[in-house]
Order: structure tokens, then C-alpha cells, then sequence
């Protein structure tokens, strides 16, 4: 049932192209100019008239809900805001009729993702749900929602249940920004083309950075610590490359805004700190640039994520892992691959058990 794979996590990283592909399937109708969601469009005027939309949602959901924030406000122009579950619950939230509430779950069972939505569904806000369990518990309590279709995911490590909420959550700003007009109709059309182009993009990542990740990973299996850095888009993408770090190889890691590395983490830096950098030429590089400048001046081990052909930041890097070009705001589907392997890989050589880590379990049930 692992299809030759070793782990049920490295076939569900291996499966990407083909669960973003299917989360797209029947919604983005490139060649018609069109994309379809019911749910978002049966509803459509609710957000766009609502005063904010919050975000709600746990771990990796929580990350791809941060990209949300991103994606909407840019695309939508619409306030969001973003909030673990467990938080927003517990401090007597500010909550609405005008409000949309989105919960982020893969599972459809998170205690402390359910209880928040039932909280902002008794003071009257609408709330949607992004699920990829089909008929779970939180897909049941929403007024509507979209499925990821990502298939069924064992391992407890999430990866292409968080590509496919990325895929989502941009399918819905593109659909509200083109509906409520801040995203004109020449740029809708590229965006749309791109994102059609991403599953094809992630096997080509997939194909060029296995055996690297590999032989990357087998450099660090004895770290203690790591530091994931990104801006913009990227950095929830580092947030989560560290997240995938520290739950199946137990190594201590942190996913920082580039630029806050020199408000306190920049202190940590020296020839024993691996930092992995995310550094694609939209999106902020010329910063970037001096941030690696400063790490590299403090004799820290840079692993590079890239595009092809990049010179200043591959320069300075100890390892540069190369990933195509795409839009700023498609790029963590893409950098987030090769970092997932990377977790992968240092988890597999350190000899953890990756599809079942430690006091994990894969849907939390207990607030
Ligand atoms: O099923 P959910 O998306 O609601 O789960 C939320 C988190 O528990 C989950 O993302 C957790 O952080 C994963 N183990 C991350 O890999």
C-alpha cells in the first residue's frame, strides 16, 4: 500500500503533482478563462462583503493559512487575519455577522480548530471549511467549503495535504479578486496559466532534488539545531520546512522572517548552525542577498533553495538546491518539495520512525 515507497511520507511527497493536479481538476478551467468553486461562489457576496476574514487552523494547516493571508489581501485586497485555533478560542475573540471565518484542517477532526469554529458559528460569523477528509466532523459544522482531494494521508508529517490547501487558498483569492475586481483580467489570465503549470513544476523539483536532498541530509544527521529562513511568501514555507524538521527528526529547528534574524536569532549563528535559506529571484532577493551576506559573514552553513541559475546567493551557499521559476506568490508549492525531502531524509539516516513520530498522532483530538 506504500507503492514501493519506504514510508508513507515519501510516497505522499512523491504524489504532489498529481494531488495538486487533483485539487485543481474541474475548478481551474484555464482555456475558459474561469475558476469554478461552488461553494465560494454560491457565497460570493458574503465575502465580499465581510469586514475581514479570519483564518483559523493548527500546525501545517496554520501555515498554509499564513500564505492565505498573503494570497487574499494581494490578490483580493480583502483584511485577513490568522490565528491558531487553540488562541483565538481562549482570549474572547472580536467576532461578527460580517465576519467569514475560513478553518484550515486536513484531518476534519482537530479539537482545537472544531471548538473555535463553533465559537465564531454562535456569534454569527459564516464559516468555511477547507478539509481534506471528506465528511469529517469540521467539513459537517461548516456553512460550505472545498475539499482539497489530496487523498488520503497516512503520514503523520503532512505534505501534500499542505500543497493542496495552498492550491485551494490561491484558487480563492484569484476567484474573489477577479470577482470583486482588484485583479484584472490580463493578470488573471497569467496567474491562472501558471498555476496550471505547477504540478508539472513540482515533478520537475521532485526529479532534480531527490538524490541531492539525499546526499544533503547525510551532512546533518548529526545537527542539534537548524534555522529555516524566507520573506514574503516564503516565509510560512520556512516556518514549515522547520515544522517538518523537528517532528520526524526531533532536531531543534526555527522558520524566522529573514530580516528578524538580526532581532535575536543572529546571535545563535556560528560554523555549527545549518541555515536553510529560501531565496527565489521574485520576491525580495536583493534582501535576501544581504541576509546571507551577514550569515555567511558569521561562518554559518547555508543551504540554499534557488532558482536555476541563480549566481549572488548560490555564491555564498555551502549547498544550493535549484527549484524553477514561478510567480512570488506559487513559490513555496515549490520550495516547500525539496524541503520536505530534506526532513525526509535526515529523519530516514538518523534512523526515526518519519510515518509515526514520537507523541504524535495525526488528527489531535484532545484540546
Ligand atoms: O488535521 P489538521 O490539518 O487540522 O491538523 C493540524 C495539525 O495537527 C497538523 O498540521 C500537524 O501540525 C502535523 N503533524 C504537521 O505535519
Amino acid at each position: 500500500e506504500k507503492g514501493g515507497y519506504e514510508h508513507f511520507m515519501l510516497k505522499e511527497i512523491f504524489e504532489q503533482p498529481k494531488s495538486v493536479h487533483d485539487t485543481m481538476r474541474g475548478r481551474l478551467l484555464v482555456d475558459e478563462g474561469v475558476i469554478k468553486m461552488a461553494g465560494i461562489w454560491d457565497h460570493v457576496e458574503r465575502f465580499k462583503n465581510a469586514n475581514r476574514i479570519i483564518i483559523i487552523a493548527c500546525g501545517t494547516s496554520w501555515h498554509a493559512g499564513l500564505i492565505g493571508e498573503y494570497l487574499i489581501e494581494e490578490y483580493a485586497r480583502i483584511p485577513v487575519e490568522v490565528e491558531y485555533a487553540s488562541e483565538f478560542r481562549y482570549r474572547n475573540p472580536i467576532i461578527t455577522d460580517k465576519d467569514v471565518v475560513i478553518a484550515i484542517s486536513q484531518s476534519g477532526e482537530t479539537a482545537d480548530t472544531m471548538a473555535a469554529l463553533k465559537l465564531a458559528k454562535e456569534k454569527g460569523a459564516f464559516i468555511y471549511g477547507i478539509c481534506n477528509v471528506v465528511d469529517s466532523s469540521i467539513a459537517r459544522i461548516t456553512d460550505a467549503g472545498s475539499y482539497t482531494h489530496a487523498g488520503p494521508e497516512i503520514g503523520v508529517a503532512s505534505t501534500k495535504a499542505f500543497t493542496a490547501q495552498l492550491t485551494i487558498l490561491t484558487l480563492i483569492a484569484f476567484k474573489l479578486g477577479k470577482h470583486n475586481g482588484n485583479l484584472g483580467n490580463a493578470e488573471f489570465m497569467s496567474l491562472i496559466a501558471e498555476l496550471d503549470a505547477i504540478p508539472k513544476k513540482i515533478e520537475d523539483v521532485l526529479s532534480t532534488t531527490h538524490e541531492l536532498t539525499q546526499n544533503i541530509a547525510k551532512d546533518f544527521v548529526k545537527a542539534t539545531n537548524f534555522l529555516y529562513l524566507g520573506r514574503g511568501y516564503n516565509y510560512p514555507a520556512a516556518l514549515e520546512g522547520a515544522l517538518k524538521l523537528k517532528e520526524i527528526s526531533y532536531i531543534h529547528a526555527e522558520g524566522y522572517p529573514a530580516a528578524e534574524m538580526k532581532h535575536g536569532p543572529i546571535a545563535l549563528i556560528d560554523e555549527n548552525m545549518p541555515i536553510v535559506i529560501i531565496a527565489p529571484k521574485k520576491g525580495h532577493y536583493d534582501k535576501i542577498v544581504s541576509n546571507v551576506q551577514e550569515i555567511k559573514a558569521r561562518k554559518g552553513k547555508i543551504i540554499a533553495v534557488v532558482n536555476k541559475g541563480d549566481r549572488q546567493v548560490s555564491e555564498m551557499a555551502d549547498y544550493v538546491i535549484e527549484i524553477p521559476e514561478t510567480s512570488e506568490c506559487f513559490s513555496p508549492i515549490v520550495a516547500s518539495v525539496p524541503l520536505q525531502l530534506l526532513a525526509y531524509y535526515i529523519a530516514v539516516y538518523r534512523g526515526a520512525n518519519v510515518d509515526q513520530p514520537r507523541n504524535l498522532a495525526k488528527s489531535v483530538t484532545v484540546e
